[in-house]
């Protein structure tokens, strides 16, 4: 549907008079110019219902804005990232992990030059010139591997991708987006002392295990004294395998320790690092959705009834926030229906889900804190209590159930 423009600024639409499965040439916004609906995207019944219920009768477009629907189509299906870069980072990645597992030695001494370290620097300041230019479009990981051997290449590749692109996302400065942009590349060269039959193992013995859990410490004495590397860089290479609930590595810092001493910076790191393991093939586990990987990680945020959880929840909001939609091809990765738990411990249904705010949807509480049924259920706008969030999703079963 065309709008008629012909104004400067602003022009408001009611949606009172719009007739469900209308589509617009124009990003339809509220007051504060969120995008409510994006172009040539239908106008639903559902959304009318909800926008009438927050007392929402207007809605915004720029008549200056109008696209194209072939336009509005390719921004949904661009990827943030172009093939020829993502190669590029790929073959660099591979250059750069092979060079440190070739000259390796005991001594610990760094052989990373600046001119490598530039080459690096340079492919990470073209992703995030791509990332600035092509912000609305979707990131596909790397997934498939030609071989075992490929999977931290392939896989270093995907986290410096999602690093720079989350802390674009997120409007940190400049040198912040690109450390974390490097610091995704070099996350993991402390794998490159560990012999690869270890690596590519399905089921590591405990003997193994220790040694795998020493690479974020050995990459971290590999750059500790190189100058080329910046500090951020370095504590993400040391830092990466810490978890909120103390179960990581190297130091094993609890909640408060790991709120001191690990920077936000280096945490957004981590939740990069384990969404591209979950969603890639790698030696143990198996692949999953991008829907699957971000459902399992919310299980892994803190809340009070929790013995094991990674994650702090504002971390786990901004990455959600900044990225959910993002990774999961413009769809939410939570819907009504699905039934929940919140930080409190009660149970509930989504009813509806918020666009801005994922983790704060409009719900149907069912139980109380012990899980027990309530004989009135409640209708809660999350939104309303901004500090709760939902903690957990519980997995449908085959049968549905
Ligand atoms: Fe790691
Ligand atoms: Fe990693």
């Amino acid at each position: 549907m065309d709008i008629p423009s012909g104004q400067t600024g602003n022009v408001h639409i009611d949606i009172r008079i719009i007739k469900s499965g209308a589509q617009y040439a124009y990003d339809l916004m509220d007051e504060y110019g969120n995008v409510v609906l994006e172009a040539y995207t239908e106008f639903s019944d559902g959304l009318k219902k909800r926008l009438l219920a927050d007392s929402i009768t207007h809605l915004y477009y720029n008549p200056a804005m109008k696209k194209s629907k072939e336009e509005a189509l390719k921004r949904r299906r661009e990827s943030v990232v172009s093939d020829s870069l993502r190669k590029g980072v790929l073959e660099n990645s591979r250059d750069l992990l092979d060079f440190i597992r070739e000259n390796y030695n005991f001594s610990l001494e760094s052989k990373l030059t600046k001119s490598r370290i530039d080459k690096s620097r340079s492919l990470v300041s073209s992703l995030l010139e791509e990332i600035e230019d092509r912000k609305d479009g979707v990131f596909d990981p790397l997934v498939k591997l030609k071989s075992l051997d490929e999977y931290d290449y392939v896989h270093s590749t995907n986290v410096s991708i999602l690093g720079a692109l989350l802390a674009s996302k997120l409007e940190f400065s400049r040198e912040i987006r690109a450390a974390m942009g490097l610091g995704g590349l070099f996350h993991d060269i402390g794998k490159s002392s560990i012999a690869k039959d270890i690596l590519n193992k399905a089921k590591l013995n405990d003997a193994e295990f220790d040694i795998v859990k020493e690479h974020p410490h050995v990459g971290y004495k590999y750059i500790e004294n190189n100058l080329h590397i910046l500090e951020l860089e370095k504590r993400i290479v040391l830092l990466h395998h810490e978890r909120a609930d103390g179960n990581g590595y190297p130091f094993g810092f609890d909640y408060d320790h790991m709120a001191q001493k690990t920077p936000r910076e280096v945490r957004l790191m981590s939740l990069c690092d384990i969404y591209s393991a979950l969603v890639s093939e790698r030696p143990y586990g198996r692949v999953h959705t991008s829907m699957e990987a971000l459902r399992m990680m919310i299980n892994l945020v803190y809340a009070p009834f929790k013995q094991t959880y990674f994650f702090f929840p504002g971390d786990f909001r901004d990455f959600i926030r900044a990225l959910g939609m993002t990774l999961n091809a413009g769809n939410f990765f939570l819907q009504p229906g699905d039934l929940v738990r919140l930080d409190s411990g009660e149970v509930a249904i989504i009813e509806e889900m918020n666009r801005l705010y994922p983790l704060n949807p409009k719900i149907r509480v069912i139980t109380n804190k012990e899980k027990q049924p309530l004989k009135r259920q409640v209708p809660v706008d999350m939104l309303q209590n901004y500090s709760s969030y939902i903690a957990n999703v519980f997995q449908k079963k085959e049968n549905g159930a």
